[in-house]
């Protein structure tokens, strides 16, 4: 069995790149993010500005309001081994920050994406009730190529990039347009034309991480995502 990899400790140009993205992202997501996201990040203590955070103390104050904790991977790991951490009530991150001239640019995500984009809506309990069951059934259907293609679209429209409905007004809710200045001010200048969520039209929409996006779902109810998503699963 593999040692659990430990974070690093961090000089002080990477501390000040993280301080950068996180204040500039913050101020950007004022108007245009969902408060379900904003409170969340606001209160917590183990994810601020200051320093880039410590693993364990994210993990930590997760674990104190829904339950959840986070291990640290190298990168992108193997889709099975993904829902099974999820089903167990655990996030991944990777610990690796990004050099100071790629503030706008990754080819794969970094801290940065895996704990501002996706740490504080783990603390929504609707939310996080998702993500567990979303685990469950990923694992219950391993090997069915096609039905966990149908959960990576869910997935990427939802969770990655989907906006949620707010009193009326469409905010910005996924983790890759949470983290990215450039992609929540082009996802925010499109949210005229978002999608209204069906599970069936988010799974059979094709996606691609090459490329900006052009399509953006809009999320009404987060319980009705979970009764959507264990209809389609018992009906396999
Ligand atoms: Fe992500």
């Amino acid at each position: 069995m593999n040692a659990p990899l430990v974070q690093p400790l961090y000089d002080e140009v990477q501390h000040g790149t993280w301080s950068t993205l996180y204040c500039r992202q913050r101020e950007n997501l004022e108007d245009k993010g969902a408060r379900l996201y904003l409170d969340a990040l606001d209160r917590m203590d183990s994810l601020t500005e200051a320093t880039i955070p410590r693993v364990d103390a994210m993990s930590a104050e997760l674990g104190r309001t829904t339950g959840w904790g986070l291990v640290i991977v190298p990168g992108l790991i193997p889709v099975d081994d993904f829902f099974s951490l999820l089903a167990d009530r655990t996030f991944c991150t990777s610990t690796w920050v990004r050099r100071p001239d790629q503030l706008d640019y990754l080819e794969e995500p970094d801290m940065f994406h895996d704990t501002f984009g996706h740490v504080p809506p783990l603390l929504d309990p609707e939310f996080a009730q998702f993500m567990q069951r979303f685990g469950e059934i990923g694992v219950a259907l391993k090997g069915n190529d096609e039905a966990v293609l149908a959960l990576q679209r869910l997935y990427w429209f939802f969770v990655e990039f989907g906006f949620v409905q707010e009193n009326g007004t469409p905010k910005a809710f996924g983790a890759g347009v949470m983290s990215s200045f450039g992609e929540t001010n082009h996802a925010w200048d499109l949210r005229q034309d978002l999608v209204r969520f069906t599970l069936e039209g988010i799974m059979s929409t094709p996606f691609t991480t090459t490329e900006i996006q052009t399509t953006y779902f809009l999320i009404e109810d987060i319980p009705g995502v979970i009764r959507e998503m264990n209809d389609w699963f018992a009906a396999l």
